[in-house]
């Protein structure tokens, strides 16, 4: 068995994956179990991929804890077949221990590594890795390559995710529930997800909202698949519907139509949710009522002008306000404007007393321009 463990310690770098199959026992849980060699932020590490009925279940692991989980697969199964470029070794365990070895060609290749003069930036999430829910989700193809047309979102959610991932460089708390208001196909709030669960490794609940029916179908068909028992997906209307009465740690929004922003803003305000994280999306409210009434008017003269004035107006407004509610809040950039012009992220984390420093501000702007904007009338 040492040989086989030191084959696969030591050429880790020159292993595509391993397959462990046939269980001695019947019973066994899982019927069989794929072990990548990955990196979690530069970190080697090994992944296994563990198959039961048609649920698989992640399990990343450090080169200390994959040793132990190796001997553990010698006194359970048959066969572990390790993939490297060009070759294919089979070992054959048999119950009491002895083991034939076999090779045979095969046709894989192991990809490129970056090297000083190739290096792409390395995101919390790379190209190779294997996330499974993205290949269900289209973002992956079946060997983990981002889909062309999803380049921009793969981009996004990995963005989201760096943020997400400064602000709990030192929160230390186990478990962490989180909603997501207009999750749509569910992109983010699957490695949202997949982040906290296996690279945090903190007890995480998310639910995502949305209006669509047959997408939040589909997600919840792919939570059930992964054993992701603590995501579900739930047909809401977030401006109308009763949410999750229990306590919450985080609310994010990315690109949530419109109001729906307000109504995600509002409730973690009213909630008292520790963490925003918000990217909003079209903002028409403004654009469509504010009139000309002061010294602003030459910024309302030319559509284009005028709307995209009243898109920062808006979001200036949510970052007033949820100062105002005890957060501190930051606007970043959140992706190029090259790779979407709805670019601006609001995160804020309640760190501090209510005020009513900006709404006598915003009070004063609103009722000599005319404008309405959800947020100010849902806090008033
Ligand atoms: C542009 S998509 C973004 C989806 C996802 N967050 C992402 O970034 O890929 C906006 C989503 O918000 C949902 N949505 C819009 N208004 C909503 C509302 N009032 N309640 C729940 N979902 C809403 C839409 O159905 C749509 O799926």
């Amino acid at each position: 068995m040492e040989e086989i463990k030191q084959l696969i310690l030591n050429e880790r770098e020159n292993i595509i994956k391993i397959s462990v199959s046939s269980p001695f026992s019947k019973n066994e849980e899982f019927n069989k179990i794929t072990i990548r060699p990955i990196n979690i932020k530069n970190k080697p590490c090994f992944q296994a991929e563990r198959f039961k009925n048609n649920q698989v279940f992640h399990l990343n692991m450090s080169n200390t804890e994959f040793s132990a989980f190796l001997e553990n697969i010698f006194k359970k199964y048959a066969q572990i077949c390790v993939f490297k470029s060009g070759v294919t070794v089979t070992f054959a365990i048999s119950k009491n221990g002895n083991i034939k070895t076999s090779e045979s060609k095969n046709n894989l290749q192991i990809k490129q590594k970056n090297t000083e003069n190739n290096r792409q930036k390395e995101y919390i999430f790379n190209e190779g890795e294997n996330i499974p829910p993205l290949v269900d989700l289209g973002v992956f193809t079946s060997d983990f390559k981002i889909v062309k047309s999803k380049y921009d979102k793969f981009k996004q959610i990995n963005r989201f995710i760096e943020i997400v991932n400064d602000a709990f460089v030192n929160d230390t708390k186990e478990s962490i529930t989180i909603l997501d208001f207009g999750c749509g196909k569910s992109y983010l709030t699957f490695i949202i997800y997949y982040y906290f669960r296996e690279i945090k490794k903190k007890n995480v609940k998310i639910i995502g909202y949305d209006l669509k029916k047959d997408v939040v179908e589909n997600c919840n068909k792919i939570a059930e698949k992964y054993g992701y028992d603590n995501l579900k997906f739930v047909v809401s209307d977030v401006t109308k519907d009763m949410l999750y009465r229990e306590p919450i740690d985080m609310v994010i929004s990315l690109h949530a139509c419109d109001t729906a922003t307000d109504f995600a803003l509002n409730y973690a305000i009213q909630k008292n949710v520790k963490y925003i994280f918000s990217v909003p999306c079209c903002q028409h409210e403004i654009n469509k009522s504010i009139k000309k009434g002061g010294d602003f008017d030459i910024l309302l003269k030319h559509g284009l002008i005028k709307e995209r004035m009243s898109a920062l107006l808006t979001d200036s407004i949510r970052a007033g306000i949820l100062e105002d509610m005890g957060y501190s809040v930051d606007v970043l950039e959140f992706v190029d404007f090259s790779h979407s012009p709805k670019n601006i992220m609001l995160r804020a984390k309640k760190t501090k007393k209510e005020s009513d420093k900006n709404r006598s501000q915003i009070k004063e702007l609103q009722e000599r321009y005319n404008f309405t904007q959800t947020l100010y009338d849902l806090t008033k």
